[in-house]
C-alpha cells in the first residue's frame, strides 16, 4: 500500500487536538465531554497513522509542516503560534509504540499547563513517560514540573485551589520588560488570560479568584490581575461570547501598563499629590495606550481601555476631552471593575473600603462617573455572586499606615 504523508488525516488530527485542549483546560478529568473530546483526538490520531506511521509536525510562525508539507488548510491557525510559543515547535507520533488514552489525556493537560502557566500536576504523566509522543525544540523537556506554589502562599478559599503565583510572576515580568524599553509580550499577557479563565472556572461554576495586597509596592500587579478578573466576570455575566470576554480580560490586565513610567515615589506616596505628581500619575493613561498601541496594532480595544479608563460618564476624570463623546464600552466596563478593586485595596493613603460600601459608591455614582447600566449589572453580579468571591492571601497583610488617611484623599476623584 502508497503510505503518504497523510495531509488530510493530519489537518483533521491537529484539529481534533486544539478542540481537545480547549475542553481540556475547562473541564476536569473523567468529564464526559472531556472523554469525549480524547476518545475523537485518539481516533484521528489512528486515522493518521494508518497513512503515516511517523508523523511529524512542525509548527512555524504561521505555517504548520506535516513530514515536508505544508498543511494549507492550516494557514493562520492560531494554535501554530500557540504551541510554538510554549516551546512546542516540533510534535512527533510514533505508531510503533501504544499510546493509551489516558497518556494522551495527560499530554494534553501538560500542553494546557504549559498554555496557562498553571503549575503541572505532579501526578500527570510527563514527556519522558509518553514514549509514543515526543515534542519540543532546544530547551524544551529540560525544564521539569514547575514548583508548587511556596507553603505560605496559602489559599484561604477552600474551594479554589489557585493562587495565581505563576500570573501574578507573569505580571512582575511583563512590566519588567516594558519597563525596559522592551515590546510588550503580548503572549504572556494572553496566557495569563487565559489562566485566570481557567481558574474562574475551575470548580465548573463562576470564581472570581481575587488577590489580596501583601506589598503596596505590588499594588499594579495585584491590582491589574484583579482587574481583569472582575472584567471578565462582568463580560460573561452581561453575555459576551468568549473570545470578547478574553479580550476584555486582557484589557483590563493591561488597563494601567503606562504606570511603569511613573517614578515609584509618586505611585506609592502616602500623601496627597501635589500639581505636578498628579499630572505625571494621570499621564499614565495616554502613556500605557501608547505602549500598547505601539507594540501590537491587533490590540486596539486594550489601547482605547487604557486611555479611556480614568474617563467618567459625564465626561470628567482624564484625559481631558476636547469634545465630549462615548468611551468604548469596554473602558466603560473596566472603570466601573478599576474603581472597585482601588477601594477594596489598602493604599497607603487610606483603609480599604468594606465591600458594600463600595457597591453603594458605584451605585451613587451611576450615571455620572459610571455607565447607569454597567454600574448596576456590576453591583448585582457581586451580590450575587459574593459567596463565589475566592480571596487569594499570599500569607503577609499590608503594614499598617503610617499615614493616616485625610478625609478627602486622593481617591475623592476617580481612584488609581
Ligand atoms: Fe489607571
Ligand atoms: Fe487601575
Amino acid at each position: 500500500m502508497q503510505r503518504g504523508v497523510g495531509v488530510a488525516e493530519g489537518v483533521e488530527f491537529l484539529q481534533a487536538l486544539a478542540q481537545a485542549l480547549a475542553v481540556v483546560a475547562l473541564y476536569p478529568p473523567g468529564h464526559k465531554t472531556r472523554l469525549r473530546a480524547l476518545d475523537n483526538t485518539y481516533q484521528r490520531l489512528m486515522d493518521l497513522f494508518a497513512v503515516n506511521e511517523r508523523p511529524v509536525f512542525s509548527f512555524l510562525g504561521d505555517e504548520v509542516i506535516l513530514g515536508k508539507r505544508a498543511l494549507r488548510a492550516l494557514r493562520d491557525w492560531e494554535w501554530s503560534s500557540r504551541l510554538a510559543g510554549i516551546g512546542m515547535q516540533r510534535l512527533e507520533f510514533d505508531a510503533s509504540i501504544p499510546i493509551s488514552l489516558e497518556e494522551l489525556d495527560a499530554f494534553l493537560d501538560d500542553i494546557v499547563s504549559r498554555l496557562t502557566l498553571r503549575p503541572m500536576d505532579s501526578s500527570s504523566a510527563r514527556q519522558e513517560r509518553l514514549t509514543g509522543i515526543r515534542f519540543g525544540a532546544v530547551g524544551v523537556g529540560d525544564e521539569g514540573p514547575r514548583e508548587e506554589a511556596p507553603e505560605e502562599e496559602e489559599v484561604v478559599a477552600a474551594t479554589n485551589a489557585f493562587s495565581l503565583t505563576e500570573e501574578a510572576e507573569a505580571v512582575v515580568w511583563v512590566h519588567d520588560v516594558l519597563r525596559d524599553g522592551g515590546e510588550l509580550p503580548l503572549m504572556e499577557a494572553e496566557a495569563v488570560v487565559r489562566s485566570l479563565t481557567v481558574a474562574m472556572h475551575d470548580d465548573r461554576q463562576m470564581m472570581l479568584p481575587l488577590l489580596q495586597l501583601r506589598q503596596f509596592d505590588e499594588y499594579t500587579t495585584t491590582h491589574s490581575l484583579n482587574v481583569s478578573v472582575l472584567s471578565m466576570g462582568l463580560a460573561e455575566w452581561l453575555g459576551l461570547g468568549g473570545r470578547d470576554v478574553r479580550a476584555v480580560g486582557v484589557a483590563g490586565l493591561l488597563h494601567d501598563l503606562g504606570k511603569v513610567t511613573i517614578p515609584k515615589e509618586i505611585l506609592n506616596k502616602p500623601g496627597r499629590f501635589d500639581d505636578r505628581e498628579r499630572e505625571i500619575m494621570n499621564s499614565h493613561a495616554a502613556a500605557g495606550a501608547r505602549m500598547i498601541l505601539t507594540s501590537d496594532q491587533q490590540l486596539d480595544l486594550a489601547a482605547a481601555v487604557a486611555y479611556e479608563h480614568h474617563i467618567m460618564i459625564d465626561g470628567g476624570g482624564y484625559p481631558s476631552m476636547r469634545y465630549p463623546r462615548d468611551c468604548h464600552f469596554a473602558s466603560k466596563l473596566v472603570h466601573v471593575c478599576d474603581v472597585y478593586d482601588a477601594l477594596r485595596t489598602k493604599r497607603p493613603y487610606r483603609d480599604p473600603w468594606p465591600a458594600k460600601k463600595v457597591l453603594t459608591y458605584i451605585e451613587g455614582k451611576s450615571g455620572t462617573e459610571f455607565d447607569g447600566a454597567l454600574a448596576h449589572a456590576f453591583t448585582a453580579m457581586m451580590e450575587q455572586w459574593e459567596p463565589r468571591l475566592a480571596t487569594l492571601d499570599r500569607g503577609d497583610t499590608p503594614p499598617a499606615s503610617q499615614h493616616s488617611p485625610a478625609p478627602t484623599d486622593q481617591d475623592s476623584g476617580p481612584p488609581e
